[in-house]
């Protein structure tokens, strides 16, 4: 027995075989295109994702046997939102991705219009372009006669996860889970529900949204003449940073990770009470069972981390890849006083500023590249500091860091991110830990594991890296780097 889990992440889908002892079986990967029509927009053609899908998992089944497989696991990119016609699957328009900024002014309407206090009492969340709600008021308004179709039911909108069930499922199933739901703007996170107040201030019809279900059970079946001939059930749901929770067994209050992917978010599981920051993190669902019970997260969502790596490699063409970054770092001491704010897409947790732009300062005429690979990942070390920093005025508290994702594989970051939060960071040998995280849903779902302890049992480490000590050192760096990213904010408004 095993679960074909899928990731649906921002740049590519991955697709996994997990079997029961929680190792990876089978792999697959397909990468989809990011359309850029104006600065600061981000949007995805929802075919190509679906089309991404299906090629990851046919990539990953061809590496086994898959009449083995008894149940598939879905997690995605969050906040993303996709339109599709109920009857076609076929979608009017490009999905707006969450670093899309183009809402911004949307956001700072809704602010002086007073409303931004009872919108994050009810969601957790702030008015900010990352989250949903804003991009389809920006859709209501730019696309009217697309809108019209939302508002006949003709369209359906949903987040990735919701636009992936309802291909694989023929548009049978038109769901999402409380982890996608709650990064929308319409959800009540104290009810769990969406919230008829929220959908009339960002003018979105309530039955254009999709059902809410468990983050695992049965919740859908796949149709085998739209999905790999396979007819299966999709047993478990969620957004990938909740699902890297998960994969991480941060199942205790108090567990915390820390994804590094083209951004970077740090959730602390908060058990069944919402917690709430007024030092700039987000209360987030993290997961609801089948039996109706909520576990809640704090979460730190820093937009720009790996991304700033890809621009090194693919914007400056100053790596080959980002797998060199370590060693290159590796060559200088430090940055000599080089500190790189990689604000490109704005500044999220915990300064959330749409208008802060990148910044590179500190540069000498015997400045190089090294010292600028090593100043992002320093960069990266402190903006997951800067998140870390204000968890204890959440009355939320720390006692290790588990890391995963791509850039864990980093040892040098893994380094300095030891040495800035003080605490120890724990690598595990699979940091695959989102796929995971939806493997391990879809598993509970089925019964190929019985419990969250079974789960605990397959967690390994392969790493653990303890802070240098060096305390006084690593503040004055963090010091520097925060008056960097003082200078770096408004200026796109400017
Ligand atoms: O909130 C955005 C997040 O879900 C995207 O994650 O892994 O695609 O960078 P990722």
């Amino acid at each position: 027995m095993s679960i074909l889990a899928i990731d649906a992440g921002t740049t590519g889908v991955t697709a996994v075989v997990v079997t029961p002892d929680g190792g990876i079986a089978a792999k697959g990967y397909q990468e989809f295109a990011q359309h850029f029509p104006k600065p600061g927009w981000v949007e995805h053609a929802p075919e190509e994702i679906w089309q991404a899908t299906l090629e990851a998992c046919r990539d990953a089944l061809h590496q086994v046997d898959r009449s083995e497989i008894t149940g598939v696991g879905i997690t995605n990119q969050r906040e993303t939102i996709v339109l599709w016609d109920r009857e076609t699957l076929g979608s009017p328009r490009r999905a707006i991705v969450w670093q899309d900024r183009r809402t911004a002014d949307i956001c700072t309407r809704l602010r002086d219009a007073g409303h931004e206090e009872r919108v994050a009492e009810l969601t957790g969340l702030r008015l900010d372009p990352y989250f949903s709600g804003t991009k389809l008021m920006w859709l209501a308004e730019h696309e009217p006669h697309t809108w019209a179709l939302v508002e006949s039911g003709r369209y359906a909108v949903g987040t990735v996860d919701s636009y992936l069930v309802a291909r694989m499922t023929r548009g049978l199933h038109h769901v999402t889970d409380v982890s996608n739901a709650c990064r929308t703007l319409l959800f009540d996170l104290t009810t769990g529900d969406w919230s008829d107040e929220l959908c009339s201030l960002f003018g979105v019809p309530r039955d254009a949204l999709p059902e809410l279900v468990a983050n695992w059970g049965e919740l859908a079946v796949t149709d085998p003449r739209s999905f790999l001939d396979l007819s299966l059930p999709i047993a478990g749901i969620a957004g990938d940073q909740q699902s890297a929770l998960f994969g991480q067994t941060c199942f205790d209050e108090g567990d915390s990770k820390c994804t590094y992917g083209t951004g970077s978010f740090i959730l602390t599981n908060t058990g069944s009470t919402l917690k709430r920051s007024d030092a700039g993190l987000l209360s987030t669902a993290a997961w609801r069972s089948p039996s109706g019970e909520m576990t809640y997260a704090l979460e730190g969502a820093i937009f720009v981390t790996g991304a700033a790596v890809q621009w090194l490699r693919d914007g400056l063409q100053i790596v080959g890849s980002a797998a060199e970054t370590a060693a290159i770092a590796a060559t200088v001491e430090d940055t000599e006083g080089v500190v790189f704010v990689p604000a490109l897409t704005g500044l999220g947790a915990p300064d959330w500023d749409p208008h802060a732009r990148g910044m590179i300062i500190g540069i000498t005429r015997g400045t190089t590249r090294a010292h600028l690979v090593r100043a992002t990942l320093e960069a990266i070390a402190f903006e997951v500091r800067d998140v870390l920093d204000t968890l204890p005025s959440c009355g939320a508290g720390l006692a290790s860091l588990r890391v995963d994702g791509g850039a864990s594989a980093n040892d040098l970051l893994c380094q300095l991110q030891a040495d800035q939060v003080g605490l120890a960071v724990e690598r595990p040998k699979l940091v695959e830990t989102t796929a995971l995280g939806a493997a391990f849903l879809a598993g509970l779902g089925t019964g190929l594991w019985s419990s969250t302890d079974d789960l605990r049992e397959t967690w390994q480490l392969d790493r653990r890296f303890e802070p240098s000590g060096d305390r006084p050192s690593a503040d004055a760096a963090h010091a520097r780097w925060r008056d960097a990213v003082a200078r770096s904010k408004g200026w796109a408004a400017v």
